[in-house]
């Protein structure tokens, strides 16, 4: 008998159609907003300039001459497209000078370029795990990690944001599961720019026998001398087991990579699904990758890491001073044995705590109106009421852009509270 259930049901009537199309209405629409010109300190946007805070190009290298000609010298060299997977026809010699480049950056005995860097995660997950396994997962992961974990098909063990007492119980569960455990987070939090206890996280896993895998999307090309990520800057690359990175932020391009021990890369190479079934990036990308690594790599690079730290304390600090709430996480210890110092760590992504979603949108479309982009995060991106604008800066901004966007923050908030109610209030000891 033919089923009576339509597949396209769901697509009507969900949860968020009404929040969309309340928000649609009010014109206070968050997303798909169009840019029509590089992800610079300022854009074009819908017909005016607005200030960027809401973009992943930490050393602001999108537009660098430089980069641009990575990119320009492959198309020319290879064309649109490789039209092909990397197992078959999509392998230049810019993947292994990528690769050779990416391993010896973060320090590791090899490294493999996904198409995106959402791949990589599927992909290396999806293939080291299987039933039987476990991974153990903190439960603000990105979802591309999330999504891994699901087609590993391992049993997941999902563990509260950065509790550490949530882990070690998770450990212990995962030695009465059967099979070899994998623990995997990101070393920055995307969402909230916080920093996870990498120290403590290597040492549960050591002593419960667990391979780590942290995800440094938002750590490489930011934190650490090298600009390797949250593991160098933590000391704990010789104890994290896999390393999972992407070109679409600090390398201004798009892919991914993964680094490790040449056993496990050579295996993803022949095994990984999301590597070998998809066709291979297209050269430009890779060109502007390899471009942009070489300058996070030479003396240039680390003014650029540099400066992109300072200006996130300096809007940072800004915005505490307005009397804004920001997020940021708990302080983490910097090095091996229990009396290393805590540190609060400082990441370009500062995120402005609203609570009410609704709300977020409001306060979102005041700043845009203002000439300030920022990202309105709601459910499901963060917990239920914990709303709130990414703010995200680049090496590139100058002050005076930086001030010219407080000056707008500070206008709108006055508004905005004596229109809707006070926002939360600033909390003591977030990291500035
Ligand atoms: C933590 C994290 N991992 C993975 C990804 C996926 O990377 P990409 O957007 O380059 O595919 C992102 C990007 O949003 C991310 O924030």
């Amino acid at each position: 008998m033919p089923t009576s259930i339509d597949v396209f049901a769901k697509v009507r009537g969900h949860e968020r159609e009404q929040l969309l199309r309340a928000a649609r209405e009010a014109d206070l629409m968050p997303y798909f907003r169009t840019v029509s010109s590089p992800a610079m300190p300022v854009v074009e946007m819908e017909g005016a300039p607005r200030i960027m805070l809401a973009s992943n190009n930490y050393l602001g290298l999108t537009a660098d001459e430089r980069v641009m000609k990575g990119a320009e010298d492959a198309l020319h060299r290879y064309g649109t497209g490789l039209t092909g997977s990397r197992l078959l026809n999509g392998t230049t010699l810019l993947h292994l000078e990528l690769e050779r480049e990416l391993a010896e950056w973060m320090g590791s005995e090899d490294a493999i370029v996904f198409t995106t860097g959402y791949q990589a995660n599927p992909g290396t997950l999806g293939t080291l795990l299987g039933p039987g396994d476990t991974v153990i997962v903190d439960s603000a992961d990105h979802a591309s990690i999330l999504d891994g974990a699901l087609i590993s098909r391992a049993k997941m063990r999902p563990f509260r944001h950065n509790r550490l007492d949530r882990l070690e119980h998770a450990l212990e569960r995962a030695e009465g599961d059967g099979g070899g455990a994998l623990v995997v987070v990101d070393g920055v939090f995307s969402m909230e720019g916080d920093v996870a206890p990498l120290v403590d996280i290597a040492e549960l896993c050591a002593s419960h026998g667990a391979r780590l895998m942290v995800d440094e999307a938002h750590g490489a090309g930011v934190l650490g001398a090298r600009g390797a990520g949250a593991c160098e800057l933590l000391g704990v690359e010789d104890r994290v087991d896999l390393r999972m990175g992407t070109f679409s932020k600090s390398l201004a391009a798009c892919g991914g990579f993964v680094t490790g021990p040449a056993e496990v890369i050579d295996y993803l190479r022949i095994a990984s699904r999301a590597f070998l079934f998809t066709a291979s990036a297209v050269p430009a990308a890779l060109g502007a990758a390899l471009a942009a690594l070489k300058i996070v790599r030479s003396d240039e690079g680390s003014a650029l890491l540099a400066s992109v730290l300072e200006r996130a304390s300096y809007l940072a600090d800004g915005l505490q001073a307005l009397g804004f709430c920001l997020g940021g996480g708990e302080p983490v210890r910097t090095g091996p044995g229990q009396d290393a110092p805590l540190a609060s760590i400082r990441t370009p992504i500062i995120p402005v705590i609203v609570g009410d979603d609704w709300k977020a949108a409001l306060l979102w479309r005041a700043l845009y109106d203002g000439g300030v982009f920022t990202n309105c995060v709601i459910h499901p991106a963060v917990p239920p009421s914990g709303a709130l604008l990414r703010t995200s800066v680049m090496a590139t901004h100058d002050h005076d852009t930086l001030d010219r966007a407080l000056e707008v923050f500070a206008r709108v908030k006055r508004e905005f509270e004596a229109q809707h109610g006070p926002l939360p209030e600033p909390q003591h000891g977030a990291a500035t």
